[in-house]
């Protein structure tokens, strides 16, 4: 499929997630088989460009594919800048959050908050198109399927965006209202599909290559994202570009190969944020690989204590050397789904937490 004059080479795509799809995590994601990632979101407001985080969030240094940036803010000429900004920077495609309830963001009217002004958020559509046509960019944008249950309107703004020069769709198959609770619904996603022209892609619960060909069917999604899933499995994009071309399933990865993976993931990741950040904000991830393996949380327990590269690094070695000696290959984590999605929901809770903004239209 194609986003404006990008070329993608599949419909498989990582979903942004705030301190989670950072350049290495994309990075890898990518190299085992995603066609497209797109950034964490990134504020629009300038006083909050050169802090660490947004720093970070802003290094495409050496990013292979095409680099896409989510901006996220209320305002639209800020908005405007913002993707100036972040096109100076080496974005590529801008993509426009509304999909995001963490509470910042809505407080702000930031976010999945801006479907509930559909004014408001057509205006920023549209600044931030004006503002990225001259550098030939096009726009894309995120959104749920409406604002709560009894305000569905992703198919109208849908529609809107598109006549106002969005090139693309992300729908998150949940209301605002319902974070990340509940069930993903896809009919409004085939509504949406149905209804414009771009390409749609369809996110939302995505878990396995089996469900991605099934969503993609009864959607008519051009393409389908994946957050949660990928989290400690970032080679679910391999299995499930296998499964949509073969209709067959990939054997449990080497365990191995797993290690290898996780080491090349931890050296990006040390090298990226530095020793003292980066052993700290890899414990999240190596607690995923490591979900539903054998002795896990003993491991977490002690891992999570060790607060040196090397150290935290060795005891990675360790663990997939013994659990190397009692198989070569992964479990298979697939037959212990619902329990890998219950896992996921307790892992996210943190930032459903923060989701708690009931900013109900009145
Ligand atoms: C920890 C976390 C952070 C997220 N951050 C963002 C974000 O920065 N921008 C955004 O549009 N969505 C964000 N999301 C939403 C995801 O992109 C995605 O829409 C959602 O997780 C549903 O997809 P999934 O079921 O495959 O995880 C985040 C989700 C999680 C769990």
């Amino acid at each position: 499929m194609n986003i404006g004059s990008y070329s993608l080479p599949n419909g498989l795509f990582v979903a942004p997630m705030a301190g989670i799809t950072d350049r290495p995590f994309r990075q890898l994601c990518k190299r085992l088989g995603a066609g497209y990632a797109v950034s964490e979101m990134m504020s629009s407001r300038p006083d909050l460009r050169d802090t660490p985080k947004s720093l970070l969030r802003s290094n495409h240094v050496g990013e292979t594919g095409v680099i896409a940036v989510q901006i996220s803010g209320t305002e639209a000429s800020q908005m405007a800048d913002a993707a100036r900004y972040n096109i100076d920077q080496g974005a590529q495609i801008i993509d426009i959050n509304m999909g995001c309830p963490a509470k910042k963001v809505c407080n702000k009217w930031a976010g999945s908050a801006l479907m509930q002004d559909e004014i408001l958020a057509i205006q920023i559509v549209t600044a931030v198109v004006q503002a990225c046509a001259p550098h030939g960019v096009p726009v894309t944008l995120k959104m749920r399927t409406g604002w709560c249950a009894e305000h569905k309107n992703a198919l109208q703004l849908a529609r809107q965006a598109v006549d106002s020069g969005v090139q693309m769709l992300v729908v998150h198959g949940r209301t605002r209202e319902q974070g990340y609770k509940g069930v993903a619904e896809y009919d409004t996603v085939a509504a949406v599909k149905a209804a414009v022209s771009v390409p749609v892609v369809a996110n939302g619960d995505i878990d396995s290559p089996q469900k991605a060909r099934a969503v993609l069917q009864a959607t008519g999604a051009d393409a389908v994202m994946i957050g949660r899933a990928a989290q400690g499995r970032p080679w679910l994009f391999r299995e499930t570009t296998h499964f949509l071309a073969n209709g067959s399933e990939l054997a449990s990865p080497l365990v191995a190969e797993v290690k290898h993976l996780m080491f090349e993931h931890l050296h990006d990741h040390y090298h990226f944020y530095g020793q003292h950040s980066g052993v700290r904000t890899a414990r999240k991830h190596i607690g995923w690989y490591v979900k539903d393996l054998p002795g896990a949380s003993e491991f977490r327990e002690r891992m999570n204590l060790l607060d040196d590269c090397t150290q935290q690094w060795q005891a990675v070695a360790d663990y997939f050397d013994q659990l190397n000696a009692l198989s070569d290959r992964l479990p298979d984590l697939r037959s212990a789904a619902n329990q890998f999605k219950q896992q996921q929901e307790m892992e996210n809770s943190n930032h459903e937490k923060h989701a708690d903004c009931r900013l109900r239209a009145t």
